[in-house]
């Protein structure tokens, strides 16, 4: 585990897009495995300006998304895939075939799962994920509990996330309660992970899953294990680690 302190979210956000740029310089048709949230949208913006400025290519880029909101169409504004269309996708020249995002209006989620896994596969595994952190420590929606070797699958929200996530609908009631996410083990088997972190809400948990013991309670910890994971965060995000890292 590499663990890269930067100045501020900007240039946390460049250096995860030199390493994903140079990856896909190297392998024009890697796999990568994408997240959403706030923390990566520098990073997605960068590479969009790379695309833009530079000609990074990304025709041949396979993807697939760590999680969807079970019972929201692709459209509705508040679904995954709509956010990596109008945060990635729709500025680059990805193939709409090469893009995966969980389906949450699969007739059977189930299956659906099974079938996303087998795809991950087909494609030859995913060779660079990144990944964001929760306050608690989780990764995509692997909340603290998770068993540490999940695969893609239902969970249900937790109270807090949905009292979280309230602010992006219109009531309370109309947040869905259930997600298909990535399994703790399917993000392991990517060949290479970047975790990003910005901000001092981030602080305990950038602690918790760099310095503090390998633990369901803190699903993050489990990149400890990882071969090859580089941990990108800013000034604010590394305040509590009590050993010196530097960018
Ligand atoms: C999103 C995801 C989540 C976020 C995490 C941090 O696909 O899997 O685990 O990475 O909740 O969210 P932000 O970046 O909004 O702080």
């Amino acid at each position: 585990m590499l663990v890269i302190v930067k100045e501020n979210y900007d240039e946390m956000s460049k250096e995860a897009a030199k390493i994903v740029a140079s990856r896909l310089r190297r392998k024009p048709n890697l796999v990568l495995g994408l997240a959403t949230g706030s923390t990566p949208v520098g990073l997605y913006k960068e590479l969009i300006r790379m695309h833009k400025e530079e000609g990074l290519d990304f025709s041949k880029v396979v993807t697939f998304n760590l999680d969807e909101y079970i019972g929201l169409p692709p459209q509705h504004d508040q679904s995954y895939r709509y956010f990596m269309d109008v945060n990635l996708f729709n500025h680059i020249n990805i193939e709409k075939r090469y893009i995966h995002v969980p389906n949450g209006m699969a007739d059977d989620i189930e299956a659906h799962c099974e079938w996303y896994e087998e795809q991950i596969k087909k494609f030859g595994g995913i060779d660079l994920q990144i990944l964001g952190i929760g306050a608690n420590g989780h990764i995509a929606f692997n909340e603290p509990g998770s068993s540490l070797g999940s695969r893609t699958r239902i969970k249900t929200l937790t109270q807090q996330t949905i009292k979280d996530n309230a602010r992006f609908f219109k009531s309370i009631e109309e947040v869905p309660k259930y997600a298909i996410t990535m399994g703790i083990g399917t993000i392991m088997e990517a060949k290479e992970i970047i975790l990003l972190a910005s901000g001092k809400n981030k602080a305990d948990a950038v602690k918790a899953a760099v310095e503090g013991p390998i633990t369901a309670m803190c699903p993050a910890s489990i990149i400890q294990m990882h071969r090859k994971a580089f941990v990108i965060v800013d000034k604010e995000a590394a305040s509590k680690l009590s050993q010196e890292f530097t960018g």
